[in-house]
């Protein structure tokens, strides 16, 4: 359904971009399949009113989450380090009280869930993605398959009592009704719990062109002001947030109820400093969008020459972000005729719109190409380090955020 109103406060919201048609990006059709799939316009506003960037045309969820939604965060060294060390921090500042319960909405493979598990915490994963439910449940970890909102919150809380944290990764900002989610924390925290929000952050998006980081899923790009006045239009108030190295760049926002928390000096500082890059202003989207299209233009023109010179290419990481950079691009397998990707529920597929062939990482040596498109390039570190053997056989990666260059 495509709006023209902030879907959260109801002010007008300005069009800023718009990426064209798109596939659902985590929707990889088996090749019998391919053409079938579902596309939207993907198209960026910003709110005149409370500042949340949101997609004009949003997909269902349904469309997006389904039962054997491909997923996992569990298929990353640097994901699965990162969520250890969310569970030791909510271990050690939020539930010291007696028996605290902990719910998380979007749990997936229970990557983050399965350290509170066996340290004996009690806790509810929440998540409508059976496939990777189950995958958490062999972990030890509680499931709930279904969407979180207000009802689903409302049942939990009857069963379990009130919760002392809920938390939510790359997944809160997936949640066209917004609204849903904060009044379902509404419901079930504990007086003095919080909500933990991580997600990409919009102020690294625009500095470092990250265009690929809108995609279907990420209905809105969060920013700190939006987070505050979504949290306040729906009865909580934001009272911190934290960079994260998370995904390339992402932000920890720490919302509770209002009055139980100060809000600390970090906020007032990050606040400052983000309106001072003034990211809800046409100029800033205006920049990004000329840094894409000049991004859009240096790669197709880098793979072209490449193939026409006889060098052999394969992209790396079958990601979401790739299906906006293929199908903006028309990347499709003339130029990249391969993806090596390590998750078994994607090898096999072709990827959404453009249908390029996805195949095991670990066959990536069977031989070397000469150059690789790292569509992942959020896990930059941790695979082009595993796949040293890469560069030292004179292979080249290709990046392309900030700018298309070779590493
Ligand atoms: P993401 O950018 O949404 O986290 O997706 C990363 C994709 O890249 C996912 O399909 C798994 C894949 N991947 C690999 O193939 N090898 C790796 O080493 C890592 C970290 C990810």
């Amino acid at each position: 359904m495509t709006v023209n109103t902030c879907r959260i406060c109801g002010s007008a919201v300005r069009p800023c971009l718009d990426l064209g048609r798109q596939p659902v990006s985590n929707a990889f059709p088996r090749p019998a399949d391919a053409g079938a799939e579902t596309f939207f316009q993907l198209a960026v506003g910003v709110c005149t009113g409370c500042t949340m960037v949101q997609q004009l045309d949003v997909l269902g969820a349904e469309h997006m989450f389904t039962p054997d939604y491909p997923y996992r965060s569990s298929t990353s060294a640097g994901l699965r380090g990162h969520f250890a060390e969310v569970a030791q921090w909510l271990r050690e500042t939020e539930l010291t009280g007696p028996d605290p319960l902990v719910v998380e909405i979007g749990s997936n493979d229970g990557v983050m869930l399965r350290s509170l598990a066996r340290a004996g915490i009690r806790h509810l994963g929440v998540d409508p993605c059976v496939g990777a439910g189950e995958t958490a449940a062999r972990d030890g970890v509680r499931v709930r398959v279904g969407f979180f909102d207000e009802r689903s919150a409302a049942v939990i809380r009857a069963g379990e009592g009130p919760a002392q944290v809920i938390f939510g990764a790359n997944t809160i900002s997936h949640v066209g009704d917004l609204g849903s989610i904060f009044h379902g924390a509404v419901r079930l925290l504990a007086d003095d719990g919080v909500l933990v929000i991580e997600d990409r952050y919009l102020g690294d998006i625009l500095a470092h062109t990250k265009f690929d980081q809108i995609y279907d899923e990420h209905v809105y790009l969060f920013a700190i002001r939006s987070v505050r006045a979504a949290a306040h239009t729906y009865g909580l108030e934001l009272v911190d947030t934290e960079p994260l190295d998370m995904h390339g760049g992402a932000m920890r926002f720490v919302v509770a109820r209002p009055g139980r928390r100060t809000p600390t000096a970090r906020l007032a500082r990050m606040l400052a400093e983000e309106d001072r890059m003034g990211l809800a202003s046409p100029a800033v989207f205006d920049r990004f969008r000329a840094g894409l299209e000049t991004i859009a233009k240096d790669l197709v023109g880098l793979l072209t020459d490449l193939r026409a010179g006889g060098s052999t290419v394969a992209g790396y990481g079958a990601t979401s972000k790739s299906a906006t950079v293929t199908n903006y691009c028309g990347i499709g397998p003339g130029l990249v005729p391969l993806v090596y990707d390590s998750t078994p529920e994607k090898q096999g597929r072709v990827t959404p719109g453009m249908h390029i062939p996805i195949v095991d990482a670990a066959r990536f040596a069977e031989p070397y190409p000469d150059y690789a498109l790292l569509f992942a390039w959020n896990h930059a570190d941790e695979i082009i380090g595993r796949e040293r053997a890469f560069r030292e056989s004179g292979g080249r990666w290709i990046l392309y955020v900030p700018d298309v260059h070779l590493v």
